[in-house]
């Protein structure tokens, strides 16, 4: 079985929600079990690096104290869902001086047009999907920080630097990964033409079916850490009976009759027969499901969304309770392990870069 390598980063923002841990994170703990499946079927030879993007963080202003204890509860936060440092290399990305170096040398070839063309500035800055660079005003402008324009080819260098052959993530992050995929190719044509081999692989988007989990309060919007609505999302260690409450608070509608899945016109209903097939791990279609659940009251459904994600998630809070209880402990010997498995591949890459542009 030759090896694959997987790499992904999650944002240090604190506990990670349902979004999430569908739409990644459950995936990377499924792809750690696959190295030590009992049988030889199932193995894989996965070799797997994950990451905490912690210079991305500097972004958003934050007091160094909250920026610290967030990094901390999101590293607890991939312990208490089962990663284990031994079979998954777990590090900060700061930790790393590689990230920013190679960030550097892929600028060289990371056209400005195309990063004006991608979508998260605007997001960030809050003007429209369509806005261009040359339309905005000096207010918009000043908030748009060259780091903010350029986070991408951040999160490029991330990538490359482990030079992975997967990437699993949700699908807001298939433009940054297609991305990534431009940079490998006009690094390898601008730098390696003349060399055995090229410098990078293209490394391939691994897409969870879980692509897109909404807010709960808006539900035409993606379940997101930074959304200040604490009902919006789960969080992975909330308690049963806070899960109970923000389905039960979940926006939904007034339509009469059966339930329907229709994303366009109930997004509120569709979001929750959604998440309900994804914890389910079920087979079916969201409208098999719907199908099924006809003549199920809303009220209903959404106790048995409810059971479902409290039972999927049965155990995690009590494991990140235990972690962040004994201090740094578990957290720092996880960090030194991950962290030393990092190191030797981005310094591996590195000598190939430096050779390839000439330092
Ligand atoms: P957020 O967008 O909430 O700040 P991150 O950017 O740190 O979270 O994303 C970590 C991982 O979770 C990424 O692979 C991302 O694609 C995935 N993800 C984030 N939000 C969702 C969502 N609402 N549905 C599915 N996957 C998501
Ligand atoms: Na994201």
């Amino acid at each position: 079985e030759p090896q694959r390598v997987i790499f992904s980063l999650i944002q240090p923002t604190g506990i990670p929600h349902l979004g999430n841990y569908l739409g990644a994170l459950r995936r990377w703990k499924e792809l750690q079990d696959e190295k030590t499946a009992p049988t030889k079927k199932r193995r894989r030879n996965n070799r797997l690096i994950f990451g905490l993007a912690d210079l991305h963080s500097l972004t958003l202003k934050q007091d160094r104290e909250v920026r610290r204890q967030n990094s901390r509860q999101t590293f607890a936060s991939l312990l208490a869902l089962g990663l284990d440092p031994n079979r998954s290399a777990l590090f900060l990305q700061s930790q790393i001086q590689e990230h920013a170096e190679l960030m550097w040398i892929l600028s060289n070839v990371a056209s400005t047009g195309y990063l004006s063309r991608m979508t998260q500035w605007k997001d960030k800055i809050g003007v429209g999907k369509d806005a261009s660079m040359e339309q905005l005003d000096e207010k918009a402008r000043e908030k748009l920080k060259l780091s903010l324009f350029s986070y991408p080819v951040l999160q490029a260098a991330d990538i490359l630097l482990y030079r992975p052959n997967f990437v699993p993530v949700g699908e807001d992050q298939l433009q940054h990964v297609e991305f990534t995929r431009q940079l490998a190719r006009s690094f390898n044509s601008a730098y390696a033409r003349d060399l055995k081999a090229p410098t990078f692989n293209l490394p391939e988007v691994m897409l969870s079916p879980a692509k897109r989990i909404m807010s709960l309060q808006q539900p035409e919007k993606k379940m997101s850490k930074s959304d200040p609505d604490v009902n919006s999302r789960i969080l992975i260690t909330d308690a049963p009976d806070e899960i109970r409450n923000k389905i039960r608070k979940a926006k939904t509608d007034s339509v009469e009759g059966p339930l329907t899945y229709d994303p366009e016109k109930r997004p509120g209903v569709s979001n929750l027969i959604e998440i309900l097939k994804h914890v389910t791990r079920s087979s079916k279609s969201c409208e098999e499901i719907t199908q099924e659940l006809q003549d199920t009251t809303l009220g209903a459904l959404k106790a048995l969304v409810a059971e479902e994600i409290v039972k999927n998630l049965d155990g995690i809070k009590e494991k990140y309770d235990a972690i962040m209880a004994a201090g740094d402990k578990e957290i720092h010997s996880a960090m030194v392990l991950g962290t030393r498995v990092a190191r030797a591949k981005a310094g591996n890459t590195m000598k190939h870069v430096r050779e390839a542009v000439g330092l």
